[in-house]
């Protein structure tokens, strides 16, 4: 239901290009998330996840729940996985353009699951992605997948972010890009994006997924756009992007995508 009426809410404020002023957002809007050409990375990403879905077998899922504890272990189908863990069509498209548009070279993703969105990232692009799993067992499909599809350069890292994120020699010294889609709660997402933002430089983009999936998270979207290192930021709905550009004005874009 808080989902519904954030939707509703969202339409009423959201725009497309038209009233965007700032060229860097019109630019993004109109040559990057309104970009309707086809490319053959998309039949990669599909084929990938494709054979996720024809996967029939089960692994021992372990599940992160508030505070990073695993609360849970469950029998899971990898294809019930990739179904539902998974990053969409859309939006696997829309951040596999982001990476090319933005020619981001070394990309964090946080929450691998199967791979799909690292996959995303990587496909028929210049980039090195790292992307980390707390689930062993999801973490070693992802693994041999990217290996059959000859992903080199997505170096995955198992453990539990909270470990992960504090330890020297997983993390580099810089990202273009960091894509949070591990833990949807409210202070963990401010814990991660204040321990990152170290990480990030001018012309980073930071990715929150699901800003709206429930009032915590929106309140933690709240805390991220105002945070005085943040100067653009855009609400697509399902995704909040922001970026740090130190020469632009501190502005908020709703925005369609
Ligand atoms: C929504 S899925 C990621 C989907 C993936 N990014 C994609 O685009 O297909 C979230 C993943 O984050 C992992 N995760 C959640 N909390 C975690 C934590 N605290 N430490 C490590 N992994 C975590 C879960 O095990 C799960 O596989």
């Amino acid at each position: 239901m808080y989902q519904i009426i954030s939707f509703i809410k969202f339409l009423f404020r959201s725009t497309n290009q038209h009233g965007v002023h700032s060229p860097f957002v019109y630019g993004l809007v109109t040559r990057c998330f309104y970009d309707k050409r086809t490319y053959p990375s998309y039949e990669l990403i599909s084929r990938y996840r494709r054979t996720l879905l024809k996967n029939t077998s089960s692994i021992e899922v372990e599940d992160f729940g508030a505070g990073s504890r695993v609360f849970r272990s469950s029998q899971r189908r990898i294809s019930d996985i990739a179904r539902t863990a998974g990053i969409s069509k859309k939006r696997a498209r829309l951040l596999n353009r982001l990476v090319r548009y933005l020619r981001i070279e070394n990309a964090l993703e946080l929450g691998t699951s199967l791979g799909i969105g690292s996959v995303a990232m990587a496909a028929e692009n210049n980039v090195r992605v790292t992307t980390l799993e707390g689930c062993a067992a999801t973490a070693e499909v992802a693994r041999e997948n990217f290996n059959a599809f000859g992903f080199e350069r997505i170096v995955l890292k198992v453990g539990e972010f909270k470990e992960l994120l504090y330890d020297p020699d997983i993390l580099g010294s810089s990202y273009d890009l960091i894509y949070f889609d591990g833990n949807h709660q409210k202070q963990a997402s401010i814990d991660y994006f204040e321990k990152l933002l170290p990480l990030s430089h001018n012309d980073s983009v930071f990715i929150f997924d699901d800003i709206h999936w429930s009032p915590e998270m929106t309140e933690a979207w709240e805390y991220i756009k105002a945070h005085p290192s943040v100067k653009v930021s855009i609400d697509t709905f399902f995704w909040g992007l922001v970026f740090f550009r130190k020469e632009q004005e501190k502005q908020h874009f709703v925005i369609r995508a």
